[in-house]
């Protein structure tokens, strides 16, 4: 079985698509963020899910990453089933992200966590250039 769990440095092996090691450990150090991971049983981390923290404001999803071959298994949604507790906890009043327009597994993951749109950025992302679409979800007082 894979293990979940929240981290204050960074893992050996980490890999992010967005963000190089240095920028999510310096994240880490500045505090005001929360990085799952989930690893294998080979130790080898396979997904992650990093989050900027602030109380009385929205969580803003920063990344979430599985690893190809691990897609499908439910990684994501045990990530986001921590994170949003937490968040509560941290006392947040939501949890927001922006995806590019034509990702269409985070926005079927996101929406079946109960995210909605809430608005569009035209021309947000660049290489190649692209709508975001901003989800939220509002976390009970
Ligand atoms: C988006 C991503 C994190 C999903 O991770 P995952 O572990 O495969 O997702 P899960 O297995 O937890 O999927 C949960 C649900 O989300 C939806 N979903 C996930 N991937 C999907 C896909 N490719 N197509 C359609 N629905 C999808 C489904 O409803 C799925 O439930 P089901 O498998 O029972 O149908 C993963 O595809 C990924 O890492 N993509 C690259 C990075 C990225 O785009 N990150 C999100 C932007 S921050």
């Amino acid at each position: 079985m894979s293990a979940l769990s929240l981290r204050d440095e960074l893992p050996d092996g980490f890999f992010d698509p967005i963000f190089s090691a240095t920028e999510v450990a310096d994240m880490l150090a500045l505090g005001g963020h929360a990085l799952w991971v989930i690893e294998g049983e080979d130790g080898a981390v396979c997904a992650h899910l990093l989050v900027r923290v602030m109380e009385g404001a929205m969580a803003d999803i920063l990344s979430l990453y599985v690893v190809p071959e691990l897609r499908r298994r439910g990684y994501a949604l045990r990530l986001m089933a921590a994170l949003v507790p937490y968040a509560h906890a941290e006392g947040c009043v939501g949890i927001a992200m922006e995806v590019r327009a034509s990702n269409d597994a985070a926005r079927a993951l996101y929406g079946a966590c109960g995210f909605e749109k809430v608005s569009i950025r035209k021309a947000y992302y660049t290489e190649p250039a692209e709508d975001a679409v901003v989800l939220a979800l509002d976390l009970p007082s």
